[in-house]
């Protein structure tokens, strides 16, 4: 095995194209990002096939400039690794599809990256020392789970979301209290302004499952029965009770495992009082990590880590590979 092993990473699975070349899994020489987020905002949320015809128009372009800041050429890649799932079909197929060809016409490898992976390999660019095992706490728009990440290719989902990811529900509250899309990070900002005035009820399960809904509900009912509450307060609120539950739930994981090691991943873990939640568990002997802010959304460079770590343990995708909606880790 060479000693630079450069991998291209290719992330189109909902509304950011975005190319990255990364050296060694950790090193990002370029991560360019090309959101649709104006494009959508109109509509409120995504449309997957505004979305699909976006990415196809960007593509291209993207990548290479992902190859001329980086200052390298097609010999210099070393493995091609595109999102294959989990995501929106279309979008995700525009990515595989490119990366496929690509594969086939520069003679190089082609390695399919579960988009989850990608976001914990997030905290392998931002932290040189972090190394598994450790405990992920996963949050973003399509998934909420707790996974003990035994290796770098190897996980286990000790908890998941049965109904709506956080992302969704922060969404959601975020459409009800007048926020644009996408609201996750509008309420973030709303909610620093506000006070904790309002308990919201908590789902809780023997095991480390999550629940979503009914504090999603509660916030929409109240604000439909009372219009003219303050925002700020009722942001405050709904955030501080899913960080409630967030945090109730590592700290059983932790307790179950014997492991002190908390890493968060995810465009949630973008959320300033998550974050500090989470630091605070510091006081309590246990050890977290977080990825840059500019890592938790969505981003090629994420991807071209985990598919780095795939690629030396010895994964290769044929050129029949598609695309997987609904792909678990
Ligand atoms: O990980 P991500 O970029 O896409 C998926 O893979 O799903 O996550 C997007 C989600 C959206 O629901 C967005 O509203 C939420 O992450 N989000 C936030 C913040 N930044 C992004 N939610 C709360 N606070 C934030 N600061």
């Amino acid at each position: 095995m060479k000693e630079e092993i450069i991998t291209l990473g290719i992330e189109s699975s909902c509304d950011e194209t975005s190319v990255s070349v990364v050296k060694n899994g950790r090193e990002v020489i370029s991560n360019i990002i090309d959101t649709q987020i104006p494009i959508h905002e109109k509509y409120g949320g995504v449309v997957p096939e505004i979305a699909s015809r976006n990415h196809i128009e960007a593509i291209s372009r993207v990548t290479k400039r992902a190859l001329q800041e980086a200052k390298m050429s097609w010999d210099d890649i070393d493995a091609i690794t595109p999102t294959y799932g989990p995501g929106l079909v279309g979008a995700l197929l525009v990515g595989v599809s490119y990366a496929k060809a690509l594969s086939y016409a520069i003679k190089r490898p082609l390695v399919g990256v579960n988009h989850i992976e990608g976001h914990i390999a997030a905290n392998y660019i931002t932290h040189k020392e972090l190394r598994p095992p450790f405990l992920c706490m996963m949050m973003s728009g399509g998934n909420t789970q707790i996974v003990y990440v035994k290796d770098y290719t190897e996980f286990e989902v000790l908890g998941k979301t049965r109904d709506d990811a956080i992302g969704e529900a922060f969404d959601k509250v975020a459409r009800v209290v007048g926020l644009r899309y996408p609201g996750g990070p509008k309420v973030d900002k709303l909610a620093e302004e506000g006070k904790i005035t309002i308990q919201f009820p908590k789902t809780h399960f023997e095991n480390l499952d999550f629940s979503f809904s009914g504090i999603k509900t509660a916030v929409i009912n109240l604000h439909h029965k009372m219009p003219d509450i303050n925002k700020a307060d009722l942001c405050a609120s709904f955030e501080n009770a899913v960080t409630e539950v967030l945090i109730e739930n590592i700290q059983k994981a932790i307790e179950q495992t014997n492991i002190k090691t908390v890493v968060l991943a995810g465009g949630v873990s973008a959320n300033l009082y998550i974050r500090k939640a989470f630091l605070d568990l510091e006081k309590n002997n246990v050890k977290i990590y977080m990825p840059d802010l500019k890592l938790c959304t969505d981003n090629a460079a994420m991807i071209a880590s985990a598919g780095y770590y795939n690629f030396i343990s010895g994964k290769r995708s044929e050129l029949n590979l598609n695309a997987i909606p609904n792909l678990k880790l």
